[in-house]
């Protein structure tokens, strides 16, 4: 079931005409479907209601504070990888006790910042950082709660640049070394080791890659129990695909069920970190089409948004569909079209040699599935203001992102004495 769907021949967000927000908003805009979201969370959290299992949304697929929130409310937790992004958890009113921390490279800040609001817990990826912590944590006469994120060796059959748990990556710690590192920790007394972490990539349409996973950490907890630590936190991490295209990714039902198989006879808490399979389908990119122009082989419809809104194609290669907003007639022909943006890089295209119906000037198209790793990867490139955040509830819509003025992008610049015009203002680049 999709949140944006065709009525009367337009596209709508829940009960809203896209037309309608465009219209008040201008184009591109991201359109987020509160419905969606709602929807996609309960799935998840039903599929795990079985298990002691936290559900710690990974704002990193998209932070906007109105989605986290609308996550919250249903009862999600948050897992964050820096200080904005646990501020950001915080400032919504995820409580800190469903608040994990993971990421390679954490500062002393965001390490004191993590001890400071008592998050649950704080995934550890080196030896380094585990003594960093301990000794803030000593500082401040507490014991940081710790998982250890465990590199477990698997290829995730994903896109190159999103795989993160096989040997040679920068994440996690190699599993050989895991039981030295969590005898380590055992004894530090700024630490309380609570478990392990894994997490092996991003955007996974197949169970056999969890599924090596989760026994490896099965093995581990085994081989550290056996040595007389009470391992009893696993947090698997998130990485369940969705269908951008004709992936065909498993359900959360069935993810949970293999959790259950593999990793429930263990009788641990569970931490799980969901991102895109919670908000990807519950977003769109709308953008309108500026110019079509026809070279000796291909026609390219150039549209509103770029690769600063959305990077995904740009980087991954990635596949998003790509539709009319006033539907096409049933028997309109296709031709194959190039979908890009206006950047001044070959790479800023959504789409090779699509087939759409026919589109001119003006007309309005959606992005589909941008819901996560959209808004968040965008940037200011080419000095266009990145694309705003609506956020949809019914009949009801709110801007949740204002589109940057792009005064304010200026503004953001600071001259220096020596440039400075007579009378300019050091804090305005171009008044
Ligand atoms: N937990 C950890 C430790 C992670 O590194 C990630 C994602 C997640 C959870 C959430 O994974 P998800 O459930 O969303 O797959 N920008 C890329 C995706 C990068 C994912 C990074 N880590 C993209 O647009 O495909």
């Amino acid at each position: 079931m999709s949140d944006f769907a065709y009525r009367d021949g337009q596209l709508h967000a829940e009960e809203v005409p896209i037309p309608r927000i465009a219209e008040d908003v201008g184009t591109p805009f991201y359109c987020y479907a509160s419905a969606g979201l709602k929807r996609r969370y309960r799935a998840f959290a039903d599929a795990f209601a079985g298990l002691p299992a936290t559900i710690c949304y990974a704002l990193k697929a998209n932070s906007n504070l109105a989605v986290v929130r609308t996550l919250a409310t249903l009862g999600a937790g948050a897992d964050v990888v820096s200080e904005g992004e646990l501020r950001r958890a915080l400032a919504v009113g995820v409580p800190a006790a469903k608040i994990v921390f993971s990421g390679v490279g954490k500062t002393e800040g965001e390490l004191a910042l993590a001890l400071e609001t008592g998050i649950l817990q704080v995934n550890v990826e080196s030896e380094s950082e585990l003594e960093a912590l301990s000794n803030l944590a000593r500082a401040r006469g507490v014991k940081a709660r710790v998982a250890l994120r465990v590199n477990p060796d698997v290829e995730a059959g994903t896109h190159e640049k999103i795989t993160t748990g096989r040997k040679g990556s920068k994440f996690g710690i190699e599993v050989e070394r895991v039981p030295g590192l969590y005898a380590r920790a055992a004894t530090l007394s700024g630490i309380e080791p609570v478990g392990l972490a894994v997490h092996i990539g991003s955007q996974i349409t197949d169970l056999a890659p969890f599924r090596a996973a989760f026994a490896r950490i099965a093995g581990l907890v085994a081989e550290l129990r056996a040595a007389g630590h009470a391992v009893r936190r696993l947090d698997l991490g998130g990485g369940l695909g969705i269908a951008y295209g004709r992936e065909t990714p498993p359900s959360p039902a069935e993810y949970a069920s293999l959790v259950e198989a593999v990793i429930g006879p263990l009788e641990a808490e569970l931490v799980l970190e969901p991102g895109r399979a919670l908000v990807g389908d519950a977003g769109v990119l709308v953008t309108r089409v500026l110019h079509v122009k026809d070279g000796s082989t291909r026609r390219y419809v150039i549209v509103d948004a770029a690769m600063n809104d959305l990077l995904r194609p740009a980087l991954y290669d990635a596949y998003h569909a790509i539709r009319l907003v006033q539907e096409a007639p049933a028997e309109a022909a296709t031709a194959p079209v190039d979908v890009v943006g206006p950047v001044c890089e070959s790479g800023d295209s959504f789409a090779v040699g699509r087939r759409l119906p026919p589109v001119g000037s003006g007309d309005l198209l959606v992005i589909d599935s941008a819901g996560a790793y959209g808004a968040v990867m965008a940037s200011s490139y080419n000095s266009r203001p990145p694309a705003p955040e609506v956020l949809v509830k019914g009949t009801e819509y709110a801007v949740v992102r204002p589109r940057p003025d792009i005064d304010d992008l200026l503004g953001q610049d600071l001259m220096p004495d020596w440039l400075a015009a007579p009378g300019e203002t050091r804090s305005r680049g171009a008044a």
